[in-house]
């Protein structure tokens, strides 16, 4: 199944302090990051290593490193910005490729209106954050556009997906597996996720 929910008790204590109403900014902002990182943890397991050999105390010896280039982070603005410093806590070295897609509060369709993409986009695994997985536009746009920039090896990490947006991403791109702290009920009327924490961007950012 390309949608992992991951129930890790540290992950399930921190989103549920994410849906209080009354979570200060701060606070909010710190437990996007953390979980991120968590997510991350998680989303990197498989990440192929190679023999590198270095001059240990005793002499030299035989250790790990992750092979081939450098993890892109991809952050979907402004939201995804709250979980890219988590993410980078694990994977320091990670290039970022920053997409601003906004959907229209009335269609609920994804608008883009950035793209500056890290280099080698072939070569690297594209690890898309967002806090919100809600109808899936604004996911399907940014791995649409990143397939079109020849990424082949695609990640999400979402802190809370709705089902409609996992289909959404599903049955256009099979590929591509999700990782969240929660799969939530639903959408609601106005493209909200229920129970979900509300406007992420606002809440990361405090403009709400
Ligand atoms: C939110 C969220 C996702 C998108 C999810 O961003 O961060 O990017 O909505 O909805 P979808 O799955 O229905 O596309 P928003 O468009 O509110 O922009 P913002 O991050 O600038 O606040
Ligand atoms: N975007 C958000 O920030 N929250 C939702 O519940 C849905 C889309």
């Amino acid at each position: 199944m390309p949608i992992h929910e991951i129930r890790h008790p540290l992950i399930r204590h921190k989103l549920g302090l994410m849906r209080r109403a009354d979570l200060s900014t701060k606070n909010f902002r710190e437990m996007s990051q953390e979980i991120a990182a968590l997510l991350t943890y998680e989303a990197t397991k498989d990440l192929p290593l190679e023999p590198n050999r270095v001059q240990g105390w005793c002499g030299e010896i035989e250790v790990e490193k992750i092979a081939g280039k450098k993890v892109t982070v991809v952050p979907i603005l402004r939201a995804g910005i709250g979980m890219l410093d988590g993410v980078l806590t694990l994977v320091p070295g990670a290039k970022v490729s920053a997409v601003g897609i906004a959907r229209n509060e009335e269609t609920l369709q994804a608008q883009t209106y950035l793209e500056r993409l890290a280099g080698s986009l072939e070569q690297r695994l594209a690890l898309i954050v967002d806090p919100m997985l809600a109808t899936g536009g604004s996911m399907v746009a940014t791995i649409d556009m990143l397939k079109k920039a020849g990424a082949v090896n695609i990640r999400a990490l979402v802190l809370v997906a709705a089902p409609e947006g996992i289909k959404a991403v599903e049955t256009s791109h099979p590929d591509v597996h999700i990782y969240t702290a929660s799969i939530d009920s639903h959408l609601n009327e106005d493209g909200y996720i229920i129970p979900g924490l509300g406007d992420a961007g606002d809440r990361i950012f405090g403009t709400r």
